[in-house]
């Protein structure tokens, strides 16, 4: 039976009270910066999710959801090698890969040629601990911490001219506590996804769909996750919940996500605090969707 927080086509008012995460625990914030990361709406996702064994991410991202959640095991997938790459690696070194990540966080390396140069090398090198360490130097110290690639596959974001960039010692040593019960994977979301047993819960965070409804689908990102994906993700959901399996997605509020989602059980609907500008001028206030199968 499906039910809505809000009905369709009306934004349901602010929900006042938030569950708190975990319990009594604070919010854990993930070490890099991230596009379209959960976490300023972790509670509202915590707030869906059910009980498992195993919870399954087959877009983790920066893992917001991952660090303020406590299932005995997890699998984190997500289709960036480099992203994947990094937390194999974290897990892997632990302290020392952290002290590795540290040394590239001085004022020398702070600079437009020094950028550049360590940009280059992340490109080039072919050793995956010192791929890894310069990934999160680039998150830090680009532009928006984006993570954006050519065609040629080169990431290729510009200097972010930041004041000094903040080294996550913190956040970093918070994730890799955590990091034995996960199993990180390079993968897309539908290999992620047959993986999925009875007893798991599968949260999904594909990259968002346009807001404009006159947006095409593959003008939002290099990497299309387009129309197709979107609805290909939808039937994953729908086989999953036909087993048993508990499924959470998340994703813009529009009149798209409504229709793709709709045979999930419930579908709620929630403002946001955070503004997307989209043209440079306008700035829209964003509603968020979670559609639950379960
Ligand atoms: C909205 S972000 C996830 C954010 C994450 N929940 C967080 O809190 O940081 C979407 C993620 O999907 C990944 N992605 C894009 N296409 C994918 C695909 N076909 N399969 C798996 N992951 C994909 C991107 O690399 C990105 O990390």
């Amino acid at each position: 039976m499906r039910s809505h927080i809000g009905p369709p086509g009306v934004i349901a008012p602010q929900i006042t009270r938030v569950e708190p995460v975990c319990g009594t625990m604070s919010r854990m914030k993930p070490f890099l910066k991230w596009a379209g990361n959960k976490y300023q709406i972790i509670e509202r996702i915590v707030a869906v999710l059910p009980p498992g064994t195993r919870l399954i991410e087959p877009f983790v991202g920066s893992g917001a959801v991952f660090l303020n959640t406590d299932y005995p095991h997890y699998i984190l997938a997500d289709a960036n090698p480099d992203l994947i790459n990094l937390y194999q690696q974290l897990k892997r070194g632990g302290q020392a890969f952290i002290e590795q990540c540290c040394a590239y966080f001085t004022p020398e390396n702070n600079t437009t040629g020094a950028f550049y140069s360590l940009r280059m090398k992340f490109n080039l090198t072919t050793d995956r601990t010192e791929k890894a360490a310069l990934f999160v130097y680039l998150n830090k110290h680009c532009y928006n911490g984006l993570c954006r690639y050519n065609a040629g596959g080169a990431y290729n974001v510009p200097f972010g001219r930041y004041a000094k960039p903040y080294f996550p010692a913190r956040e970093m040593m918070a994730f890799l506590a955590r990091a034995g019960r996960a199993s990180f994977q390079h993968a897309t979301f539908v290999e992620t996804m047959q993986q999925a047993q009875v007893g798991d819960v599968v949260y999904c965070d594909p990259p968002y769909v346009p807001l404009s409804s006159t947006a095409k689908f593959t003008s939002y990102s290099a990497t299309a996750f387009g129309a197709a994906e979107q609805a290909q993700l939808a039937a994953q959901a729908e086989s999953l919940l036909a087993r048993g399996i508990p499924v959470v997605i998340s994703n813009h509020d529009t009149e798209v996500t409504r229709t793709v989602y709709q045979n999930a059980s419930q579908q709620h609907y929630f403002p946001v605090q955070r503004f997307i500008s989209c043209n440079g001028k306008n700035r829209n206030k964003v509603n968020e969707m979670l559609a639950v199968y379960r």
